[in-house]
């Protein structure tokens, strides 16, 4: 059986010493959890946030990197810097990036590399517009996306990415997708992860839903077939909202 992931996304919230009373106040209430609990934060809590949680069971994850060493790149962070700080997770291609940054399928292969080439386990997100749903598209948007992600990774890096699956439209506008949808689409990424690595790979993959999960939402989503925990943002913002979901 796959364990569950739940990871916060707090995407630009948060400075380092808010960061620190969320966590005194969250870690104690998610410590007799069985789900593997990450919190993605702006980078320049991460220092911060690793030391604080040391000896607990809540990891750290970046929401972004580059996909290069070092260089002429300004206002960019790379693995190894991440890395060298002890995040052990890393958002890439999320819809807001791919959407206001403008990263394509190829960078967001580039970053899934580079992750694993720094010994950060990847959390990459895929996912349709309302209108690409619209036009019966999500299917082919998502599977292309994920076979894009994944491409030249082995089956073993394959078996430590975690796909989180947010169609947009349910991101931070309170409308979920109905966990049949959600655990449907997830099957159909599973499924092309089954064509090209095989069905052993595809088992062992953590696919997670994102999009307006809540506490009071995470418990019929997880009770599916193949949602395997969450990616959460807004509802992540609040120590006791959050605890509510890993406790689901
Ligand atoms: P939301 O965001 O939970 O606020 O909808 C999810 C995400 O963007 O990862």
């Amino acid at each position: 059986m796959r364990k569950k992931v739940i990871a916060g996304n707090w995407k630009m919230n948060k400075n380092p010493e808010e960061a620190k009373k969320y966590l005194e106040e969250f870690i104690p209430l998610v410590k007799d959890t069985s789900a593997e609990v990450i919190l993605c934060a702006p980078y320049l809590d991460l220092k911060c946030m690793v030391k604080h949680t040391n000896g607990s069971n809540v990891k750290i994850g970046a929401q972004n990197m580059h996909w290069e060493e070092t260089g002429a790149y300004t206002g960019e962070i790379s693995g190894s810097m991440l890395k060298s700080i002890g995040v052990e997770y890393v958002i890439i291609g999320h819809s807001e990036r791919r959407g206001y940054f403008a990263e394509t399928d190829e960078t967001v292969n580039k970053k899934i590399k580079a992750a694993f080439a720094n010994e950060l386990k990847p959390i990459v997100c895929v996912g349709e517009t309302l209108e690409e749903r619209e036009q019966g598209k999500t299917k082919e948007v998502i599977t292309a996306q994920t076979r894009l992600a994944l491409e030249g990774l082995t089956n073993e890096q394959v078996e430590n990415t975690i796909i989180a699956y947010e169609p947009i439209w349910a991101i931070g506008t309170g409308k979920t997708a109905t966990s049949e949808d959600a655990n449907n689409s997830i099957k159909e990424i599973r499924d092309e992860i089954c064509k090209i690595y095989g069905q052993m790979t595809s088992e062992r993959v953590i696919i997670q839903y994102g999009g307006s999960v809540k506490p009071t939402n995470a418990k019929e989503l997880f009770n599916t077939s193949d949602i395997d925990g969450a990616l959460v943002g807004g509802a992540s913002l609040k120590p006791e909202d959050f605890a509510g979901i890993v406790n689901y």
